[in-house]
């Protein structure tokens, strides 16, 4: 993959079939009997390996109103991660967000419950990328998204997340900078901000997906809808919907009794989630799941527990720089 730099306006053109959209119902009585054994086990299991679940917006209903005891976007979960109690952190999520608690809150033991929870933005680039993309343009800032590996944190001058990523890019002051791998979130906050990005063409395999015309095919089905999208959407997107931003922004939104009928254009188990908590709002689902999120199962946070696997481990050769580029985030 190469670079591309993109002025601040710079919108990609995409349109394809809508999908269906259906009304999300809340979790069934015979699901949670389901849940129940392993909830009870992973209930007493906390308390006997002295451990909290730290868990991301996207998880199942099982997990996420079951066993979680701090929720949140992955903005949320490092903070929470750098002033846990407990020895052990179970993250129920995928590994970029195990290996930044980890970064964080060197001495505690983090465990992610399945190992191929990974990430399509993590995945889209290496360290030697952005070595040769600072090598191409000297003195520009790097800003990487937190979906990416320890090893490219360590290369880079300051982390974002969808939730601070306009402020991370204003505090810096410039009218230029690099900021990876999420070429939608990169065009989406340049629009915000008017600067300048030079940008990697990685992408959410989720998020990706969705196109304006969705949006639109879902505003003449359910007459009224507020659309919420996440900016890991192309900016067309985006800019078809009401409100973007992060998954705790989004539920911030829903909170906040803005609107009786809602659709959020992102991973659809939290629209299951937000309908669970808000029964008084109608969610209408966008039917997409990020298949690494849904590799982190109950049975799977039991088995974390019960055997400490996956230890997530992180090199010390490369860690000091990478918190520092996390820590610069959350000083923010
Ligand atoms: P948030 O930080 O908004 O929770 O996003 C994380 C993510 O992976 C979205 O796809
Ligand atoms: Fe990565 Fe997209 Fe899945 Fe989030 S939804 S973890 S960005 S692949």
């Amino acid at each position: 993959m190469s670079q591309t730099t993109i002025p601040a306006t710079t919108h990609r053109s995409s349109d394809s079939t809508p999908a269906r959209h259906l009304p999300i119902r809340p979790m069934a009585a015979a699901t949670w009997d389901a849940a129940a054994a392993d909830i009870d086990a992973i209930t007493a299991l906390k308390r006997e390996k002295d451990a909290i679940v730290l868990a991301h917006n996207y998880m199942t209903g099982d997990i996420f109103h079951g066993v979680a005891d701090i929720t949140g976007d992955s903005l949320a979960l490092a903070r929470a991660a750098q002033h846990v109690a407990q020895s052990t952190i179970v993250l129920a999520g995928v590994h970029f967000m195990a290996e930044t608690a980890k970064l964080l809150n060197p001495g505690k033991r983090v465990l992610l419950p399945d190992l191929r929870a990974g990430c399509s933005l993590a995945a889209s680039v290496t360290a030697a990328d952005v070595r040769a993309l600072r090598a191409a343009n000297p003195g520009v800032p790097v800003v990487t998204y937190v979906n990416t590996s320890v090893a490219v944190k360590a290369e880079s001058d300051i982390c974002c997340t969808s939730g601070n990523a306009v402020r991370v890019v204003e505090s810096l002051g410039v009218d230029r900078v690099i900021m990876i791998p999420d070429q939608y979130l990169a065009r989406n906050i340049a629009a915000q901000t008017g600067v300048d990005m030079i940008i990697w063409p990685g992408a959410c395999e989720v998020h990706e997906q969705f196109t304006a015309a969705e949006v639109r095919a879902l505003r003449d089905e359910y007459p009224g809808v507020t659309v919420l999208a996440h900016p890991e959407c192309p900016p067309e997107v985006v800019a078809a919907a009401d409100f973007a931003g992060s998954t705790a922004q989004m539920s911030d939104f829903v909170a906040g009794r803005r609107a009786n009928m809602v659709a959020l254009v992102t991973e659809c188990s939290m629209s299951a989630n937000l309908a669970d908590a808000h029964p008084e709002v109608e969610f209408i689902g966008m039917c997409r799941l990020c298949p690494h999120m849904q590799r982190i199962t109950l049975k799977g946070i039991r088995t974390a527990l019960e055997t400490g696997r996956h230890e997530i481990t992180v090199d010390p050769q490369i860690a000091d720089r990478a918190r520092l580029a996390v820590e610069r985030m959350l000083a923010v």
